[in-house]
């Protein structure tokens, strides 16, 4: 299928068409992603926690996010693909944040990055990246990178301070140059008043209904073990499968019945003979 396009998002979000946008850090799994005919590709920094086993996601490096970049891109032929700049990547100066998002665009063949946050030094640093003419993906409501100057990983804008606060974010990231805005974890009744208001396509994960919805893969899938966010819905049950699979595997190797004749090489007699000499 063609190739998905900023243009192609902003006709989306006129034509009322939900985009579908789903994380994957690894060749194998973008390929699937994007052979289902998912429109966008994030390479979150949650894959911090899913793929590098990480308890937060601000411990995820450049270089870390810049491998898992390039193998998404590899397997990805249509989507849009996402990167996100991960924390300590953008928070010293504007030209650092410019630095970085020029990585991800020519090292690892990104179409666009996102940023967390909406306050003054985040739109200043979504306004640089901007001007150098990537196309920025805002990130606001529940930040994970500074989650625990929020109080920790809980929905935003259930207060009239978190909400006003949420609502200037929104249309602040719009002003200074983001062309897409994901909205995490604020209440629908919350988003839907400032939603008219936003005029470019807004992808959201546990915010109602928006343009768009992103979720995590390892989640969606069923691979996440024990408790997941409200917003998380299980669309399959491959940790189950992979458990399955290995304990099948392992049986089968310690009862003998793998590998059979069928799994091995033949050689001719000479070939044989000639090793016994
Ligand atoms: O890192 C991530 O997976 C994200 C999405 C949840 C939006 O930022
Ligand atoms: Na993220």
């Amino acid at each position: 299928s063609a190739r998905v396009t900023l243009r192609r998002l902003d006709e989306m979000k006129a034509a009322r068409e939900p985009i579908v946008m789903v994380t994957a850090y690894d060749f194998a799994t973008a390929r699937l992603a994007d052979r289902a005919g998912v429109d966008m590709v994030l390479v979150g920094d949650s894959g911090a926690q899913v793929v590098l086993g990480h308890d937060s996601t601000a411990e995820v490096t450049v270089e870390e996010m810049l491998v898992l970049a390039a193998a998404v891109r590899r397997g990805v032929s249509a989507a849009f693909v996402v990167v996100d700049l991960p924390f300590g990547s953008t928070e010293l100066s504007d030209a650092q944040a410019v630095e970085t998002a020029v990585r991800f665009v020519k090292e690892a063949g990104a179409d666009a990055v996102k940023i967390e946050g909406g306050g003054a030094a985040r739109l200043s640093r979504i306004r640089a990246i901007a001007d150098a003419g990537i196309v920025v993906v805002a990130h606001v409501g529940l930040t994970p990178q500074t989650a625990v100057a929020l109080g920790g990983l809980r929905a935003q804008g259930r207060s009239e301070a978190s909400a006003e606060r949420f609502a200037r974010e929104a249309l602040a990231v719009q002003d200074a140059g983001a062309s897409l805005l994901v909205i995490e974890a604020v209440p629908a009744d919350v988003v839907d008043v400032v939603l008219p208001a936003v005029a470019i396509p807004v992808i959201g994960i546990g915010a109602g209904a928006a343009d768009g919805q992103v979720l995590v893969a390892h989640d969606l899938l069923g691979i996440t073990e024990g408790k997941t966010a409200v917003f998380v819905e299980r669309f399959a049950a491959v940790g189950d499968a992979i458990h399955a699979g290995f304990a099948a595997y392992a049986d089968a190797v310690r009862s003998g019945a793998f590998p059979a004749a069928e799994h091995g090489y033949r050689a001719p007699a000479e070939a044989v003979a000639a090793a016994a000499r």
